[in-house]
Protein backbone atom coordinates (compact mmCIF):
# COMPACT_ATOMS: atom_id res chain seq x y z
CA UNK A 1 0.00 0.00 0.00
CA UNK A 2 0.80 3.79 -0.38
CA UNK A 3 2.23 3.99 3.38
CA UNK A 4 5.07 1.78 2.78
CA UNK A 5 6.50 3.87 -0.39
CA UNK A 6 6.78 6.87 2.11
CA UNK A 7 9.60 7.95 4.80
CA UNK A 8 8.78 7.71 8.50
CA UNK A 9 6.10 10.21 9.71
CA UNK A 10 6.87 10.97 13.13
CA UNK A 11 4.71 13.72 15.09
CA UNK A 12 4.64 15.10 18.70
CA UNK A 13 1.41 15.95 20.50
CA UNK A 14 1.33 18.17 23.78
CA UNK A 15 -0.70 19.24 26.37
CA UNK A 16 -3.74 20.50 24.86
CA UNK A 17 -5.84 23.53 26.64
CA UNK A 18 -9.69 22.46 27.03
CA UNK A 19 -11.36 20.91 23.95
CA UNK A 20 -14.74 21.80 22.33
CA UNK A 21 -16.96 21.46 19.53
CA UNK A 22 -18.52 19.13 17.47
CA UNK A 23 -17.20 16.83 15.18
CA UNK A 24 -17.79 13.85 13.26
CA UNK A 25 -15.77 10.27 12.95
CA UNK A 26 -14.94 8.90 9.21
CA UNK A 27 -17.39 5.74 8.81
CA UNK A 28 -17.68 2.22 10.10
CA UNK A 29 -14.52 0.05 8.75
CA UNK A 30 -16.41 -3.37 9.46
CA UNK A 31 -19.21 -2.10 7.91
CA UNK A 32 -17.72 -0.22 4.72
CA UNK A 33 -15.69 -3.34 4.02
CA UNK A 34 -18.70 -5.29 4.42
CA UNK A 35 -20.76 -2.66 1.84
CA UNK A 36 -18.15 -3.45 -0.35
CA UNK A 37 -18.10 -6.96 -0.58
CA UNK A 38 -21.74 -7.71 -0.01
CA UNK A 39 -22.64 -4.95 -3.34
CA UNK A 40 -20.23 -6.60 -5.54
CA UNK A 41 -22.06 -9.98 -5.27
CA UNK A 42 -25.55 -8.03 -5.69
CA UNK A 43 -27.00 -7.97 -8.82
CA UNK A 44 -27.61 -4.51 -9.56
CA UNK A 45 -26.58 -1.03 -8.66
CA UNK A 46 -25.56 -0.66 -4.68
CA UNK A 47 -25.36 2.99 -3.49
CA UNK A 48 -22.93 3.42 -0.29
CA UNK A 49 -23.11 6.93 1.51
CA UNK A 50 -20.50 7.46 4.41
CA UNK A 51 -17.63 4.70 3.25
CA UNK A 52 -14.31 5.28 4.99
CA UNK A 53 -11.90 6.08 2.70
CA UNK A 54 -8.99 4.41 4.25
CA UNK A 55 -6.21 2.62 3.19
CA UNK A 56 -8.00 -0.72 4.39
CA UNK A 57 -11.16 0.34 2.96
CA UNK A 58 -9.23 0.68 -0.44
CA UNK A 59 -7.66 -2.35 -0.29
CA UNK A 60 -10.99 -4.07 -0.51
CA UNK A 61 -11.92 -1.71 -3.29
CA UNK A 62 -9.03 -3.04 -4.99
CA UNK A 63 -9.85 -6.53 -4.57
CA UNK A 64 -13.30 -6.32 -5.57
CA UNK A 65 -12.13 -4.37 -8.57
CA UNK A 66 -9.76 -6.87 -9.50
CA UNK A 67 -12.48 -9.67 -9.60
CA UNK A 68 -14.63 -7.90 -11.47
CA UNK A 69 -16.66 -5.57 -9.58
CA UNK A 70 -17.36 -1.87 -10.85
CA UNK A 71 -17.23 0.46 -8.24
CA UNK A 72 -17.21 4.49 -8.76
CA UNK A 73 -16.75 7.27 -6.38
CA UNK A 74 -19.19 10.14 -7.68
CA UNK A 75 -17.88 13.78 -7.06
CA UNK A 76 -19.90 13.82 -4.00
CA UNK A 77 -18.37 11.29 -2.22
CA UNK A 78 -21.29 8.21 -3.21
CA UNK A 79 -19.77 5.15 -4.14
CA UNK A 80 -21.63 3.31 -7.11
CA UNK A 81 -21.21 -0.53 -7.15
CA UNK A 82 -22.18 -2.90 -10.23
CA UNK A 83 -22.15 -6.33 -8.82
CA UNK A 84 -21.27 -9.75 -10.78
CA UNK A 85 -24.33 -11.80 -8.55
CA UNK A 86 -22.98 -14.57 -6.50
CA UNK A 87 -20.58 -16.63 -7.19
CA UNK A 88 -19.62 -14.45 -9.87
CA UNK A 89 -16.20 -13.24 -9.17
CA UNK A 90 -13.85 -13.79 -11.97
CA UNK A 91 -9.76 -15.07 -11.35
CA UNK A 92 -7.89 -11.91 -10.09
CA UNK A 93 -4.89 -11.16 -12.58
CA UNK A 94 -2.04 -10.51 -10.19
CA UNK A 95 -1.90 -10.92 -6.39
CA UNK A 96 -4.39 -9.12 -3.64
CA UNK A 97 -2.22 -6.51 -1.84
CA UNK A 98 -4.32 -6.70 1.79
CA UNK A 99 -1.85 -4.12 2.85
CA UNK A 100 -2.30 -3.50 6.66
CA UNK A 101 -5.66 -5.42 6.71
CA UNK A 102 -6.81 -8.55 8.66
CA UNK A 103 -10.40 -7.65 7.94
CA UNK A 104 -9.85 -7.67 4.37
CA UNK A 105 -7.79 -10.67 4.28
CA UNK A 106 -9.84 -12.56 6.31
CA UNK A 107 -13.41 -11.80 4.67
CA UNK A 108 -12.12 -12.28 1.21
CA UNK A 109 -10.11 -15.60 2.00
CA UNK A 110 -13.93 -16.29 2.80
CA UNK A 111 -15.45 -14.90 0.04
CA UNK A 112 -13.37 -16.69 -2.75
CA UNK A 113 -13.37 -20.06 -1.05
CA UNK A 114 -16.63 -20.98 -2.82
CA UNK A 115 -15.79 -19.88 -6.20
CA UNK A 116 -13.50 -21.47 -8.54
CA UNK A 117 -10.70 -19.68 -8.82
CA UNK A 118 -6.90 -19.00 -7.22
CA UNK A 119 -5.96 -16.00 -5.29
CA UNK A 120 -2.88 -15.04 -3.79
CA UNK A 121 -3.05 -12.40 -0.33
CA UNK A 122 -0.09 -10.50 0.16
CA UNK A 123 0.09 -7.84 2.91
CA UNK A 124 2.92 -4.99 4.73
CA UNK A 125 5.05 -6.27 7.52
CA UNK A 126 2.49 -6.28 10.12
CA UNK A 127 -0.40 -8.26 8.06
CA UNK A 128 2.34 -10.63 7.33
CA UNK A 129 3.17 -11.83 11.05
CA UNK A 130 -0.91 -12.03 12.00
CA UNK A 131 -2.61 -15.89 11.88
CA UNK A 132 -4.53 -17.18 9.31
CA UNK A 133 -5.35 -20.61 10.64
CA UNK A 134 -8.18 -19.43 12.30
CA UNK A 135 -9.63 -19.03 8.88
CA UNK A 136 -7.74 -21.23 6.71
CA UNK A 137 -8.96 -24.06 9.28
CA UNK A 138 -12.56 -23.89 8.26
CA UNK A 139 -12.52 -23.27 5.17
CA UNK A 140 -10.30 -25.92 4.01
CA UNK A 141 -13.13 -27.61 5.90
CA UNK A 142 -15.42 -26.26 3.15
CA UNK A 143 -13.19 -27.83 0.18
CA UNK A 144 -10.63 -24.83 -0.42
CA UNK A 145 -6.58 -25.48 -0.11
CA UNK A 146 -4.20 -23.34 0.90
CA UNK A 147 -0.21 -22.62 0.29
CA UNK A 148 0.61 -20.33 3.68
CA UNK A 149 4.25 -19.18 4.40
CA UNK A 150 5.51 -20.69 7.39
CA UNK A 151 3.22 -20.54 10.39
CA UNK A 152 -0.11 -20.41 8.26
CA UNK A 153 0.62 -16.99 7.22
CA UNK A 154 0.81 -14.22 4.05
CA UNK A 155 1.87 -14.46 1.59
CA UNK A 156 -0.59 -17.40 0.92
CA UNK A 157 -2.28 -18.76 -1.67
CA UNK A 158 -6.10 -20.31 -1.95
CA UNK A 159 -7.71 -22.46 -4.37
CA UNK A 160 -11.47 -22.10 -4.37
CA UNK A 161 -13.89 -25.09 -4.08
CA UNK A 162 -16.97 -24.75 -6.37
CA UNK A 163 -19.04 -26.30 -4.98
CA UNK A 164 -17.94 -25.91 -1.81
CA UNK A 165 -18.98 -27.94 1.46
CA UNK A 166 -21.73 -26.70 3.65
CA UNK A 167 -20.17 -26.35 7.56
CA UNK A 168 -21.18 -26.48 11.01
CA UNK A 169 -18.86 -24.57 13.00
CA UNK A 170 -18.94 -23.79 16.32
CA UNK A 171 -15.87 -20.97 16.63
CA UNK A 172 -12.91 -21.99 18.71
CA UNK A 173 -12.11 -18.21 19.55
CA UNK A 174 -14.15 -15.28 19.37
CA UNK A 175 -13.85 -13.56 16.41
CA UNK A 176 -16.23 -11.50 13.62
CA UNK A 177 -13.59 -11.92 11.26
CA UNK A 178 -13.83 -15.58 11.51
CA UNK A 179 -17.52 -15.62 11.74
CA UNK A 180 -17.92 -13.82 8.84
CA UNK A 181 -15.69 -15.32 6.58
CA UNK A 182 -17.52 -18.54 6.68
CA UNK A 183 -20.59 -17.07 5.97
CA UNK A 184 -19.38 -15.37 2.97
CA UNK A 185 -18.14 -18.61 1.85
CA UNK A 186 -21.58 -19.83 2.67
CA UNK A 187 -22.83 -17.13 0.03
CA UNK A 188 -21.97 -19.59 -2.77
CA UNK A 189 -22.29 -23.07 -0.91
CA UNK A 190 -25.02 -25.42 -1.52
CA UNK A 191 -27.31 -26.15 1.44
CA UNK A 192 -26.84 -24.50 4.77
CA UNK A 193 -24.09 -22.85 6.93
CA UNK A 194 -23.98 -22.54 10.30
CA UNK A 195 -22.05 -21.03 12.71
CA UNK A 196 -22.21 -21.63 16.72
CA UNK A 197 -20.94 -18.44 18.21
CA UNK A 198 -20.40 -18.84 22.47
CA UNK A 199 -19.31 -15.23 23.04
CA UNK A 200 -21.59 -12.73 20.55
CA UNK A 201 -19.01 -10.74 18.35
CA UNK A 202 -19.85 -7.84 15.92
CA UNK A 203 -22.86 -8.61 13.89
CA UNK A 204 -22.82 -6.24 11.29
CA UNK A 205 -22.51 -9.21 8.39
CA UNK A 206 -25.64 -10.79 9.69
CA UNK A 207 -27.64 -7.72 9.91
CA UNK A 208 -25.79 -6.58 6.71
CA UNK A 209 -26.78 -10.07 4.49
CA UNK A 210 -30.35 -10.18 6.11
CA UNK A 211 -30.83 -6.28 4.34
CA UNK A 212 -29.34 -7.99 1.02
CA UNK A 213 -31.67 -10.34 1.00
CA UNK A 214 -29.77 -13.38 2.20
CA UNK A 215 -31.87 -16.24 4.00
CA UNK A 216 -30.06 -15.68 7.54
CA UNK A 217 -31.28 -16.89 10.96
CA UNK A 218 -29.83 -15.86 14.13
CA UNK A 219 -31.20 -18.10 17.69
CA UNK A 220 -30.13 -17.43 20.74
CA UNK A 221 -29.56 -19.81 22.70
CA UNK A 222 -30.58 -19.12 27.15
CA UNK A 223 -26.84 -18.44 28.05
CA UNK A 224 -26.17 -16.20 25.11
CA UNK A 225 -24.68 -18.61 22.58
CA UNK A 226 -25.91 -17.54 18.81
CA UNK A 227 -26.75 -20.09 16.14
CA UNK A 228 -26.39 -18.62 12.95
CA UNK A 229 -28.19 -19.84 9.89
CA UNK A 230 -27.21 -18.82 6.16
CA UNK A 231 -28.76 -21.02 2.95
CA UNK A 232 -26.26 -20.94 0.39
CA UNK A 233 -26.74 -20.19 -3.12
CA UNK A 234 -28.70 -16.96 -1.99
CA UNK A 235 -29.31 -13.97 -4.44
CA UNK A 236 -28.87 -10.52 -3.57
CA UNK A 237 -30.25 -7.58 -4.04
CA UNK A 238 -28.49 -4.42 -4.67
CA UNK A 239 -28.91 -1.91 -1.80
CA UNK A 240 -28.25 2.06 -0.33
CA UNK A 241 -26.15 1.95 2.47
CA UNK A 242 -25.32 4.85 5.03
CA UNK A 243 -22.22 4.05 6.93
CA UNK A 244 -22.83 5.39 9.95
CA UNK A 245 -19.57 6.87 12.53
CA UNK A 246 -16.99 4.45 13.42
CA UNK A 247 -17.05 3.96 17.48
CA UNK A 248 -13.38 2.67 17.54
CA UNK A 249 -12.29 6.27 16.00
CA UNK A 250 -14.61 8.32 17.98
CA UNK A 251 -12.86 6.49 20.95
CA UNK A 252 -10.09 8.33 20.12
CA UNK A 253 -11.49 12.45 20.37
CA UNK A 254 -13.68 10.61 23.68
CA UNK A 255 -11.32 9.41 25.89
CA UNK A 256 -9.30 13.09 24.71
CA UNK A 257 -12.56 14.82 25.59
CA UNK A 258 -12.47 12.84 29.16
CA UNK A 259 -9.14 13.69 29.94
CA UNK A 260 -8.29 17.22 29.00
CA UNK A 261 -9.61 18.94 31.95
CA UNK A 262 -12.47 21.17 30.74
CA UNK A 263 -13.62 19.74 27.71
CA UNK A 264 -16.85 19.77 26.67
CA UNK A 265 -17.48 17.72 22.87
CA UNK A 266 -20.03 16.37 20.72
CA UNK A 267 -19.27 13.81 18.52
CA UNK A 268 -22.03 12.91 16.16
CA UNK A 269 -23.01 9.92 13.64
CA UNK A 270 -21.40 7.15 16.03
CA UNK A 271 -22.86 3.90 15.60
CA UNK A 272 -23.93 2.28 18.54
CA UNK A 273 -24.81 -0.85 18.04
CA UNK A 274 -24.12 -2.91 21.34
CA UNK A 275 -21.70 -5.39 19.69
CA UNK A 276 -19.04 -2.79 20.06
CA UNK A 277 -20.24 -0.10 22.31
CA UNK A 278 -18.12 -1.36 25.59
CA UNK A 279 -15.83 1.12 25.62
CA UNK A 280 -18.83 3.72 26.46
CA UNK A 281 -20.03 1.14 29.35
CA UNK A 282 -16.42 0.99 30.53
CA UNK A 283 -15.71 4.99 30.36
CA UNK A 284 -18.96 5.28 32.20
CA UNK A 285 -17.83 2.71 34.92
CA UNK A 286 -15.07 4.68 35.75
CA UNK A 287 -16.92 7.91 35.86
CA UNK A 288 -16.85 9.52 32.18
CA UNK A 289 -19.16 11.55 31.48
CA UNK A 290 -20.71 10.60 28.10
CA UNK A 291 -24.22 11.18 26.94
CA UNK A 292 -25.82 9.75 23.86
CA UNK A 293 -28.04 12.31 22.01
CA UNK A 294 -30.59 11.78 19.41
CA UNK A 295 -30.53 8.10 19.49
CA UNK A 296 -31.84 6.63 16.21
CA UNK A 297 -31.55 3.90 13.88
CA UNK A 298 -29.97 4.21 10.21
CA UNK A 299 -29.77 1.57 7.84
CA UNK A 300 -30.63 -1.16 10.47
CA UNK A 301 -27.63 0.38 12.63
CA UNK A 302 -28.24 2.19 16.00
CA UNK A 303 -26.23 5.11 16.51
CA UNK A 304 -26.67 8.59 18.33
CA UNK A 305 -24.88 11.58 19.05
CA UNK A 306 -21.82 11.72 21.92
CA UNK A 307 -21.76 14.71 24.05
CA UNK A 308 -18.28 14.19 26.29
CA UNK A 309 -17.32 16.05 29.29
CA UNK A 310 -14.31 16.41 30.56
CA UNK A 311 -14.52 13.90 33.94
CA UNK A 312 -12.26 12.67 37.06
CA UNK A 313 -12.36 8.72 36.24
CA UNK A 314 -11.12 5.85 38.85
CA UNK A 315 -9.42 2.53 37.91
CA UNK A 316 -11.52 -0.27 36.78
CA UNK A 317 -11.09 -4.08 36.68
CA UNK A 318 -13.39 -4.94 33.70
CA UNK A 319 -14.63 -8.10 32.90
CA UNK A 320 -13.51 -9.82 30.23
CA UNK A 321 -16.14 -11.11 28.75
CA UNK A 322 -16.52 -7.77 27.74
CA UNK A 323 -13.82 -7.78 25.14
CA UNK A 324 -15.23 -8.58 21.91
CA UNK A 325 -17.38 -5.09 22.45
CA UNK A 326 -14.11 -3.27 22.58
CA UNK A 327 -11.39 -4.99 21.56
CA UNK A 328 -10.11 -2.49 19.36
CA UNK A 329 -10.38 -0.19 22.22
CA UNK A 330 -8.15 -1.43 24.70
CA UNK A 331 -5.16 0.47 23.33
CA UNK A 332 -7.32 4.05 24.55
CA UNK A 333 -8.75 2.59 27.52
CA UNK A 334 -5.40 2.00 28.81
CA UNK A 335 -4.51 5.80 28.52
CA UNK A 336 -7.89 6.40 30.11
CA UNK A 337 -6.62 4.16 33.04
CA UNK A 338 -2.92 5.82 33.35
CA UNK A 339 -4.72 9.17 33.80
CA UNK A 340 -7.49 7.38 36.47
CA UNK A 341 -7.16 7.69 40.47
CA UNK A 342 -5.94 4.21 41.51
CA UNK A 343 -4.88 0.89 39.81
CA UNK A 344 -6.92 -0.95 36.75
CA UNK A 345 -6.51 -4.42 36.02
CA UNK A 346 -6.78 -5.60 32.31
CA UNK A 347 -6.89 -9.62 31.50
CA UNK A 348 -8.58 -12.00 29.61
CA UNK A 349 -7.34 -9.98 26.47
CA UNK A 350 -4.87 -12.87 24.82
CA UNK A 351 -6.23 -12.03 21.43
CA UNK A 352 -4.61 -8.46 21.46
CA UNK A 353 -2.02 -10.23 21.14
CA UNK A 354 -2.54 -10.87 17.54
CA UNK A 355 -3.75 -7.87 16.40
CA UNK A 356 -1.95 -5.38 13.86
CA UNK A 357 0.72 -5.54 17.12
CA UNK A 358 1.02 -7.31 19.85
CA UNK A 359 -1.30 -4.61 21.67
CA UNK A 360 -0.30 -5.93 24.98
CA UNK A 361 3.61 -5.51 24.65
CA UNK A 362 3.65 -2.63 22.81
CA UNK A 363 1.14 -0.58 25.04
CA UNK A 364 3.06 -2.03 28.19
CA UNK A 365 6.03 -0.74 25.97
CA UNK A 366 4.59 3.12 25.16
CA UNK A 367 3.72 3.45 28.48
CA UNK A 368 6.81 2.87 29.77
CA UNK A 369 8.17 5.41 27.84
CA UNK A 370 6.24 8.41 28.93
CA UNK A 371 6.51 7.55 32.61
CA UNK A 372 3.55 5.17 33.70
CA UNK A 373 3.70 2.33 36.06
CA UNK A 374 2.48 -0.92 34.16
CA UNK A 375 2.81 -4.39 34.49
CA UNK A 376 2.47 -6.97 32.04
CA UNK A 377 0.49 -10.22 32.06
CA UNK A 378 0.50 -12.63 29.63
CA UNK A 379 -3.08 -12.01 28.90
CA UNK A 380 -3.48 -8.08 30.20
CA UNK A 381 -1.77 -5.00 31.92
CA UNK A 382 -2.17 -3.60 35.54
CA UNK A 383 -1.86 0.50 34.89
CA UNK A 384 -1.00 2.28 38.32
CA UNK A 385 -2.67 5.71 37.57
CA UNK A 386 -2.05 9.04 37.59
CA UNK A 387 -4.97 10.60 39.43
CA UNK A 388 -5.11 13.25 36.84
CA UNK A 389 -2.04 14.48 37.01
CA UNK A 390 -0.59 15.18 33.60
CA UNK A 391 1.70 12.21 32.30
CA UNK A 392 5.34 12.86 32.14
CA UNK A 393 5.44 12.22 28.07
CA UNK A 394 8.55 11.22 26.18
CA UNK A 395 9.19 8.53 23.21
CA UNK A 396 9.29 8.45 20.66
CA UNK A 397 7.12 5.80 20.88
CA UNK A 398 7.58 2.56 18.45
CA UNK A 399 4.03 2.23 17.06
CA UNK A 400 4.88 -1.43 14.81
CA UNK A 401 3.01 -0.08 12.19
CA UNK A 402 -0.40 -0.11 14.27
CA UNK A 403 -2.63 2.57 13.60
CA UNK A 404 -4.41 2.26 17.08
CA UNK A 405 -1.15 2.46 18.75
CA UNK A 406 -0.04 5.74 17.18
CA UNK A 407 -3.79 7.42 17.99
CA UNK A 408 -3.33 6.23 21.85
CA UNK A 409 -0.46 8.06 22.47
CA UNK A 410 -1.58 11.10 20.63
CA UNK A 411 -4.23 11.37 22.85
CA UNK A 412 -1.71 10.95 25.84
CA UNK A 413 0.24 13.52 24.54
CA UNK A 414 -2.38 15.85 25.26
CA UNK A 415 -2.25 15.22 28.93
CA UNK A 416 1.63 15.43 29.12
CA UNK A 417 3.80 17.15 30.54
CA UNK A 418 7.05 17.17 27.81
CA UNK A 419 4.45 15.56 25.01
CA UNK A 420 4.39 12.63 22.94
CA UNK A 421 6.41 11.95 19.97
CA UNK A 422 4.92 8.85 17.74
CA UNK A 423 7.75 7.49 15.38
CA UNK A 424 5.35 6.72 12.73
CA UNK A 425 1.55 8.92 11.91
CA UNK A 426 1.48 6.77 8.55
CA UNK A 427 -0.58 3.59 9.91
CA UNK A 428 -3.16 6.17 11.22
CA UNK A 429 -4.46 6.39 7.15
CA UNK A 430 -5.63 2.79 7.15
CA UNK A 431 -8.49 3.82 9.21
CA UNK A 432 -8.44 7.47 10.21
CA UNK A 433 -7.10 9.56 7.67
CA UNK A 434 -8.36 12.76 9.38
CA UNK A 435 -7.49 12.42 12.88
CA UNK A 436 -4.96 14.98 13.38
CA UNK A 437 -7.17 17.35 11.16
CA UNK A 438 -9.78 16.17 13.74
CA UNK A 439 -8.11 17.20 16.96
CA UNK A 440 -6.76 20.35 15.71
CA UNK A 441 -10.54 21.40 15.14
CA UNK A 442 -11.23 20.31 18.86
CA UNK A 443 -8.49 23.13 19.84
CA UNK A 444 -5.57 20.50 20.18
CA UNK A 445 -2.02 21.29 18.60
CA UNK A 446 -2.71 24.83 18.27
C1 LIG B 1 -13.36 -6.90 12.78
C2 LIG B 1 -13.29 -7.81 13.81
C3 LIG B 1 -12.30 -7.73 14.88
C4 LIG B 1 -11.64 -6.35 14.96
C5 LIG B 1 -11.25 -5.84 13.61
C6 LIG B 1 -12.47 -5.73 12.71
C7 LIG B 1 -14.37 -7.08 11.74
O1 LIG B 1 -11.28 -8.68 14.65
O2 LIG B 1 -10.50 -6.41 15.80
O3 LIG B 1 -10.63 -4.58 13.70
O4 LIG B 1 -14.65 -6.13 10.97
O5 LIG B 1 -14.96 -8.18 11.66
P1 LIG B 1 -11.38 -10.22 15.19
O6 LIG B 1 -12.40 -10.90 14.40
O7 LIG B 1 -10.00 -10.76 14.95
O8 LIG B 1 -11.70 -10.10 16.64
Amino acid sequence: MTAAAEPPRPMTFTAAPALSGSVTVPGDKSISHRSLMLSALAVGESRVEGLLEGEDVLATAAAMRAMGADIQRDADGIWHIHGVGVGGLLQPEGALDMGNSGTSTRLLMGLLASHDLTATFIGDASLSKRPMARVTDPLTQMGASFTTSPGGRLPLTMRGACPAVPLDYRLPVASAQVKSAILLAGLNTPGITRVVEPIPTRDHSERMLRGFGADLHVEVEADGTRIITLVGEAELQPQQIIVPGDPSSAAFPMVAALLVPGSQVTIANVGLNATRAGLIDLLREMGGSIEVINAREVGGEPVGDLLVTASTLQGVEPDPARAPSMIDEYPVAFIAAALAQGRSIFRGLDELRVKESDRIATMAAGLRAIGVTVEELEDGLIIEGSGGAPLQGGGPIATKLDHRIAMSFAVAGLVSRDGVTIDDMRPVATSFPTFTALLQNLGAMA
